[in-house]
């Protein structure tokens, strides 16, 4: 069955058509970051009216690209939890709108489970059980999916997302929004320059342990210690060193990480490990996955990075095996900015 996906819960317009879950037939995305860029973040409104532009011209080249009709499409699936809820209705409607016109079922997906389903795009012989996380710009989740519906939340953010902390502190360091792809290259910089324990030494930071939940995280104390770093050193006309702040700063996402996916690892039997999540794009946590699934002898899941990001063929992937599962939507579903405000939570 091709299902034609529609994914609008942030910054970025997308449409694709996918074969059974599993095989891209055409994805098309418009990233909005130029527009939003000069006000430091996504402003909602216009994300929403940006998407109320683009997402129809995109279905339609996403078809045009698949080279089928419109009547090929057998369901549409787009997301409706969670995001900026401006953005999350433009999509799920106009998914709502397609739906009805052409008269098949619509699966509504919950965005995070979307980004674990890129996995299925890049692996095809990936199948559940397995362990997840899933790292963006919103959310850091550990999961464990027993089926490809059944997900259960394993633990969360406290606070920030790391996704966020890495836009956050980017930001102070003048560098424009969404930050993190380019601190990713400064900390590559920074390591080459110091070593990863000099950097450590010379630039130290928290790393946050929750004895009562270790699979939960916090980022909000690890970014404000690097802001208040940061003033001190404006402040005292001390030298900033942006690659020497870029490498701890990575070092200490990373370790925040790791320690707990290999906490999640060792009481887990299923011996697979899905990363999904624009953060997932980070080279030193991808090299540090690598590491620590060469350690632990666990198959490691991590897609390319043009499948890390938000796009629509990973929202058609986990739509079809909603709609497998019997979810079909009903017309009347809603969209949710939060996954605590959604019926049935996650
Ligand atoms: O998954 P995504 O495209 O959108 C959300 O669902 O949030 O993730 C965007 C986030 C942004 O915070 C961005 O700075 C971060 O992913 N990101 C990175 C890298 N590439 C994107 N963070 C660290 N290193 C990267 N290479």
């Amino acid at each position: 069955m091709i299902l034609l996906g529609i994914e609008s819960s942030c910054d970025d317009t997308s449409a694709a058509l996918v074969e059974d879950g599993r095989r891209i037939l055409a994805v098309k995305t418009l990233s909005q970051i130029d527009i939003h860029k000069v006000y430091g973040g996504v402003v909602p409104e216009i994300a929403s009216r940006k998407h109320l532009e683009t997402v129809s011209g995109l279905a339609e080249e996403a078809v045009r690209e698949a080279g089928i009709r419109k009547s090929d499409i057998g369901a549409v699936a787009a997301t409706n939890r969670p995001g900026l809820i401006g953005a999350l209705l433009t999509g799920f409607s106009f998914a709502k709108g397609a739906a009805y016109s052409l008269g098949v079922p619509l699966a509504a997906v919950n965005h995070i489970a979307g980004h674990v389903a890129a996995a299925y795009l890049a692996f095809p012989e990936l199948e559940p059980p397995f362990l997840a996380l899933s790292v963006s710009g919103g959310n850091t989740l550990f999961i464990k999916a027993e089926t490809y519906t059944r997900m259960c939340v394993l633990g969360s953010t406290r606070d920030d997302a790391a996704g966020e902390a890495f836009d956050k502190i980017a930001r102070v360091m003048g560098i424009p929004y969404p930050g993190g792809a380019e601190i990713d290259r400064l900390a590559k910089a920074g390591r080459e320059k110091y070593g990863v324990e000099e950097a450590e030494r010379l630039f130290p930071l928290p790393r946050p342990w929750f004895e009562d939940a270790p699979l939960d995280t916090s980022f909000s104390g690890l970014k404000t210690a690097f802001i208040n770093t940061f003033h001190h050193a404006e402040q005292t006309g001390e030298e900033f060193d942006p690659l020497l702040a870029a490498a701890s700063f990575t070092e200490a996402v990373g370790d925040i990480l790791i320690s707990r996916v290999e906490w999640a690892l060792s009481r887990d039997d299923s011996r697979k490990l899905v990363v999904g999540g624009g953060v997932a794009a980070n080279s030193r946590l991808r090299e540090r996955l690598l590491e620590t699934a060469e350690k632990t002898g666990v198959k490691l899941y991590m897609p390319p990075l043009s499948f890390c990001g938000d796009n629509a063929a990973m929202i058609a992937s986990q739509g079809y095996y909603e709609l497998l599962a019997g979810r079909t939507a009903e017309l009347s579903e809603n969209a949710y900015a939060s996954l605590e405000e959604a019926p049935g939570g996650f």
